[in-house]
């Protein structure tokens, strides 16, 4: 390539990031109604509410801190489509919204294997934020808090 086309290519590139800008999706944080919580439906240990809330809470409750380049296309549509599908799957504070009992059983007996296996938080999100990785400590609390409501059936985590 010569560099008349280098120029011609990276000058397009930077027209389509800038229209890219007049897409913005929305980033919502639902209103949080304490009774529909985790906490108002289940036991949760303290040390277990902190670390969900430190890991989880960006995602999976109506308190997502949107950071600055969750305003900036194309990152801004990953974000917010990560904290839409990570909130249909669960939101910790409307645990109301689950599906069925069993299906709110289900994914709180996932969350251990979710952790040990590094899958939540994903690591995307676990390079941006330092706060959100587990020590052991979290995850073995995490875990037996987790297990206390069984182990995950096959079907768990499939199509759903
Ligand atoms: C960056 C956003 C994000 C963070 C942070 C996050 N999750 Fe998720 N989570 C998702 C998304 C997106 C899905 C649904 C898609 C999937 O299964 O990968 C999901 C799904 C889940 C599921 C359901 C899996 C299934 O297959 O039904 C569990 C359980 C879960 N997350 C637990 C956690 C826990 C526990 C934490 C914190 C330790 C956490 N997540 C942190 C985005 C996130």
């Amino acid at each position: 390539m010569n560099m008349v086309r280098v120029k011609r290519v990276v000058l397009a590139l930077i027209v389509l990031l800038v229209f890219a800008q007049l897409v913005q999706p929305k980033r919502t944080n639902p209103p949080v109604v304490p009774s529909r919580s985790l906490e108002a439906h289940v036991q949760v240990p303290p040390q277990v509410q902190f670390i969900l809330k430190r890991a989880c809470g960006d995602c999976h409750s109506s308190e997502t801190v949107w950071p600055w380049y969750s305003h900036v296309a194309p990152i801004s549509w990953l974000i917010t489509s990560d904290v839409n599908q990570g909130r249909n799957h669960i939101n910790f504070q409307d645990w109301e919204a689950q599906k069925s009992p069993e299906a709110a059983t289900e994914h709180l007996a996932l969350i251990c294997k979710e952790v040990r296996d590094g899958g939540m938080p994903p690591l995307s999100y676990r390079m941006m934020h330092k706060e959100s990785r587990l020590s052991s400590e979290d995850m073995n609390a995490v875990c037996s808090w987790s297990q206390s409501f069984g182990r995950p059936s096959e079907s768990a985590g499939q199509g759903n």
